[in-house]
């Protein structure tokens, strides 16, 4: 086991709350966990050049000290689509530079906990998406669900795909987005029914200090990662 790639059913469905939380009950378990972000959209310049918030809150979950530009190697400026942002910032996001960067993290570290951006088919370039970057990396998929109203198909669609595309999804986790979403519980049942993957746990909608660790199922984690 290299590592997780954690992909969800929307932009804004709580990826990275979820790696947070990841990153959290994987150093617990006393693994070195090096975080990654591929390439991110939505970026702000200060002393280091562009950073993209996502990144370094990955990188403070991890404990901190991992060298921001093999974290997040494509980082570009505009809050919007990566294959978007990347040609009005004449960047061409590559494979290569990626997987550089992620062997530069696993030297380090025993696992690798890669965030995608947007959801599984969001474009990287015209000919190349989140789909084909992960089936590259050759890791683990973990679905996050975004808990609101149209999760279920959302989940459905995307648990499909990601297993048709033979990737191997290894679990989902819910996350709460909607603290008024009405018949959650009956909502988690029915995907619990519907996805024939594990469920590793549901983050409730947290207070911004909780890292929402206690929420993931452990034994259930430490089955995939074996
Ligand atoms: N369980 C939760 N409890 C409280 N807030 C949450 C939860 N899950 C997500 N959020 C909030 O919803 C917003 C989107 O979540 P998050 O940034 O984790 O999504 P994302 O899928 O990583 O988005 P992106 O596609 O931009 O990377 C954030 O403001 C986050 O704090
Ligand atoms: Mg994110």
């Amino acid at each position: 086991m290299r590592g997780l790639f954690v992909t969800g059913t929307d932009t804004d469905c709580g990826k990275t709350r979820v790696a947070v939380a990841l990153l959290h009950a994987l150093r617990d378990s006393g693994l070195r966990v090096a975080p990654f972000k591929p390439v991110a959209a939505g970026a702000t310049r200060g002393d280091q050049g562009l950073c993209n918030e996502d990144a370094l809150q990955l990188i403070a979950a991890a404990g901190g000290g991992w060298p921001y530009r093999n974290v997040n190697p494509y980082c570009l400026e505009a809050a919007v689509s990566p294959h978007l942002a990347a040609r009005e910032e004449g960047v061409s996001i590559e494979s290569g530079p990626i997987r550089d960067a992620f062997q530069a993290l696993l030297a380090n570290a025993d696992i690798v906990l890669a965030e995608g951006a947007g959801g599984w088919m969001a474009p990287l370039r015209e000919d190349w998406c989140i789909e084909d970057l992960a089936l590259e990396l050759d890791l683990p998929v973990v679905l996050v669900i975004g808990l609101r109203l149209g999760c279920l198909n959302h989940a459905r669609l995307s648990a499909s795909r990601i297993q048709t595309s033979g990737a191997s999804l290894a679990g989902w986790i819910g996350s709460v987005v909607d603290p008024d979403m009405q018949r959650l519980e009956e909502n988690v049942t029915s995907l619990k029914a519907l996805i024939d993957v594990p469920c590793l746990g549901v983050l409730p909608h947290l207070d911004p200090m909780d890292t929402g660790a206690g929420n993931l199922d452990a034994a259930g984690l430490q089955s995939i990662l074996r």
